[in-house]
């Protein structure tokens, strides 16, 4: 079995890898060598027999012996070791789930069920860095997988609702806090049906305003939501927001020039909203050809076997098409499927994906059993 470092494996990203690492008997085809930045000596991990004492991350010596890298750790952890071991001559795969590399023209994004063809030629073309897409990119082309693949899609615009698991953990529980700050605030006039529901709102928003922790966020989320995610970069665009169109047209191969592989032009609105760690995107597609609803929805769902198309009527749409429901599954439920007044090649598309699973580890984890499954 190859010798796998494991960095960043104790974080959200990585437990969640872990966790999926253990559900898919994955260890059984790795050797796996457990790093920490911190704890550099301490016992690795019980749930991979024979694993030993943890290494230093930042040992690069140790690192390099390694044939492959799975990191979770972040993009500082990257900017500092990635360039230091390629320097030093070390060819082994590096897969990543930060953004630091994705964009290099050296690198891959990886999301086999969309790119197995680009990962395989990669591969081939001794490529050594691979990459998880960005969360909202990865969750939309798994659910909308069947249009993209086949070319139909001329432009897309993207307009999302980000839970907060993106921003990190510490920032899931800002969000619950703030709840419960929220809660606290009105808890006696909520217990009294006969209470004043303005007066309760004004306590409400008062606090909002002056009184919950936001430390993470900037500004409240609970009850609120913020329309900018990620860097400002200066030309009214978010980062995130640059990111689903540069990272779906790295992740298809489009736009190169090759004919039936034309740029996608992709662009939206990122919003921050208090869901906990799936996020929601609504789609407006144009597509090439005019299909119908029939016919988009059987392409959808026959692409990949996590794509589930959810009816577009009120009753599945709540049932089926929120973040409660995809949270914790590897379902990717696409929905709202309709003609769009604009006219017959415009549709609506309604997609939720929790952004820890496809969103993060299950890319990762389905690359690593590429190279060594
Ligand atoms: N940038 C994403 C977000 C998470 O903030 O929701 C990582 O892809």
């Amino acid at each position: 079995n190859p010798s796998v470092g494991l960095v960043g494996w104790r974080g959200m990203v990585g437990s969640v890898l872990m966790h999926r690492m253990q559900e898919e008997n994955d260890f059984a085809n790795i050797n796996p060598v457990f790093f920490s930045t911190s704890n550099a000596g301490g016992a690795a991990p019980s749930f991979a027999d024979g694993a030993g004492k943890l290494e230093d991350a930042f040992d690069i010596e140790t690192l390099a012996k390694l044939p492959i890298i799975v990191t979770a750790q972040g993009g500082d952890y990257t900017k500092q070791v990635h360039g230091e071991l390629r320097r030093r001559g070390w060819d082994g795969l590096w897969i990543d789930a930060a953004s630091t590399l994705r964009m290099n023209d050296d690198s891959i994004i990886v999301l086999d069920p969309i790119n197995r063809d680009v990962i395989d030629a990669g591969l081939s073309g001794g490529v050594k860095d691979f990459i998880g897409g960005n969360c909202t990119v990865s969750c939309m082309l798994m659910g909308l997988g069947g249009l993209f693949k086949n070319n139909l899609v001329e432009w897309g615009t993207s307009m999302t609702y980000q839970a907060a698991s993106g921003g990190g953990a510490r920032h899931m529980r800002e969000l619950l806090n703030q709840f419960g700050t929220l809660n606290n605030e009105v808890s006696s006039e909520l217990e009294d049906p006969a209470s004043a529901i303005l007066e309760i709102d004004r306590k409400v928003l008062a606090t909002q305003r002056t009184g919950v922790d936001a430390t993470q966020f900037g500004v409240p989320l609970a009850g609120s939501l913020i329309p900018w995610i990620d860097a400002d970069l200066g030309n009214g665009q978010s980062k995130e927001e640059w990111k689903a169109g540069v990272e779906t047209n790295k992740i298809l191969g489009t736009g190169k020039g090759t004919a039936g592989k034309e740029h996608i032009a992709m662009d939206g609105l990122c919003v921050r909203i208090g869901a906990m760690r799936s996020h929601s995107q609504a789609l407006t597609l144009k597509l090439r050809e005019d299909l119908s609803v029939t016919e988009i929805e059987n392409l959808l769902a026959k692409d990949n076997e996590w794509a589930k198309v959810v009816p577009n009527t009120k009753e599945a749409s709540m049932a089926e098409l929120t973040p409660v429901a995809a949270s914790g599954t590897l379902d990717i439920p696409v929905g709202r499927i309709r003609k769009l007044e604009m006219g017959p090649e415009y549709i609506s598309a309604f997609t939720v994906g929790d952004q820890l699973l496809w969103g993060a580890a299950e890319p990762l984890r389905r690359m690593l059993n590429i190279v060594t499954g």
